[in-house]
């Protein structure tokens, strides 16, 4: 057996500071903008059977033909979320949560089976926002107020925008799939492998080839929008004055059909130029058919899911330095007895100011490297307990912006500390 030291799976990322700590500010500011608009958080498991996601996101899709990760056989069959929407419909379905006006909200990994390059990964992070009961076009315009609010909270809105379409009803969709086999099978000759392999099970996706060789016979094939019925109309018109009344720009782009089988009517995608290939930082849209599907009730539903991994890269290339919480004091201690009455200190701190940190030194050091790493902590307050101090129940704190000091009771530090902070 090799003894190299072991390594990450392929795909798989190890996420560290500073990375990690702007995954946590992605998370945050979505959570916070969801939850102000009702939404309430939902967990489902990250392992699922595997017919599933099958039935769900569908057979003839990349995902489930190409990228999932399964294990067991037949009716053991299990495989580990490829994306969230399934899980949450089906969870809806076996816990009666499908009625009434519901939203929910979900965070974590997904896994996808796909070539690994930078944001495309093979475990990723989704920020999931569902909600069912609602059939009007007024949720879709919410969801995307959502996105803005978000995109906005984290200084990114101007390098993303939004791209629309509607895939229209079921009903309209099916006739046009009948139009567009019919025409596909008479130019048979002219498809590539792919495409030919697909014509059977998903003749909607041919349209996604990027193969140019493809492109002439893609340029004639039927138009999607010309086969709308009356409610796709209506519903895509309402959609897009909503948007327009919301002051949210959009592209049409009537090429957008996504690569999962569960939309109807409305399907987008949020999209930068910031990123390379990989530039869809969030993608949804409308299923109203999803819950029957998997054996519940008609309900109408949409969602999407952001790419936290994708918005985190934005991040990093647009800012120095993330906006983490405030090192409000770094707490020196000299000598091995002052340890512990200096974590009694630091948490009657903390608890005085719960949105701030304070870092407590515990590891060995005079007090000029100490006083060094409250400096690179950019900490307003350096607090001191040495030998005499701990003799007395007394600390030393140092404002660090005016250099002002003072030796205080341990009892009076937090008074003390809001003294100086409202100079
Ligand atoms: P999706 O387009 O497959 O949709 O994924 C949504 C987002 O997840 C993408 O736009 C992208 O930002 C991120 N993403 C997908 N694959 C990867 C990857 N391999 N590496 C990094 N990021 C990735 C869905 O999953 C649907 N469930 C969205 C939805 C929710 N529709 C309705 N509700």
């Amino acid at each position: 057996m090799s003894k190299a030291n072991i390594q990450s799976v392929r795909g798989m990322r190890d996420v560290l500071p500073p990375t990690s700590q702007y995954f946590e500010q992605v998370i945050d500011t979505a959570k916070r903008v969801v939850t102000g608009h009702g939404y309430v958080p939902f967990v489902t498991p990250i392992l699922e059977e595997t017919r599933l996601f099958a039935r769900a996101v569908g057979e003839g899709t990349d995902v489930v033909e190409k990228e999932m990760f399964t294990f067991g056989e037949d009716d053991d069959s299990l495989t580990l979320r490829p994306e969230g929407t399934a899980g949450m419909v089906r969870a809806a379905i076996q816990h009666g949560q499908l009625f009434g006006t519901t939203r929910f909200w979900q965070v974590g990994p997904m896994f996808r089976r796909e070539r690994p390059q930078k944001g495309r990964y093979r475990q990723f992070v989704q920020f999931d926002v569902e909600s069912f009961g609602i059939a009007d076009a007024s949720l879709e315009v919410e969801l995307m107020l959502i996105h803005a609010d978000i995109f906005q909270a984290l200084g990114l809105a101007d390098d993303i925008k939004l791209e629309i379409n509607s895939i229209l009803s079921h009903a309209s969709r099916q006739q046009y799939r009948e139009a567009l086999v019919e025409y596909l099978t008479q130019r048979q000759d002219d498809l590539d492998e792919d495409s030919q392999r697909r014509l059977g099970k998903n003749p909607l996706r041919i349209l996604d080839s990027k193969n140019p060789a493809m492109r002439d016979v893609i340029a004639q094939a039927p138009v999607l929008s010309e086969f709308a019925d009356d409610e796709s109309k209506r519903h895509f018109d309402r959609v897009l004055s909503g948007l327009s009344l919301a002051k949210i720009d959009y592209t049409l782009n009537p090429k957008l059909v996504r690569g999962l089988d569960y939309y109807n009517h409305t399907v987008f995608e949020w999209t930068t130029n910031t990123l390379g290939a990989q530039g869809t930082v969030s993608a949804g849209g409308r299923y109203d058919g999803l819950a029957e599907t998997l054996g519940g009730q008609s309900v109408p539903g949409a969602g999407f899911a952001m790419g936290v991994d994708r918005l985190v890269l934005m991040l990093e290339h647009v800012s120095d330095t993330p906006k983490f919480s405030p090192t409000l004091a770094y707490v020196a201690l000299l000598g091995e007895e002052t340890k512990m009455t200096g974590l009694g200190v630091a948490r009657a701190l903390r608890q005085a100011f719960p949105d701030e940190v304070v870092l407590c030194h515990l590891h060995t050091g005079g007090m000029k490297k100490q006083l060094e790493k409250a400096n690179q902590a950019n900490c307003r307050y350096a607090v001191i307990i040495g030998e005499s101090e701990l003799e007395d129940d007394t600390v030393t704190v140092k404002n660090m912006r005016t250099g002002e000091q003072a030796q205080v009771s341990q009892t009076a530090l937090v008074d003390k500390v809001k003294e100086f902070e409202q100079k």
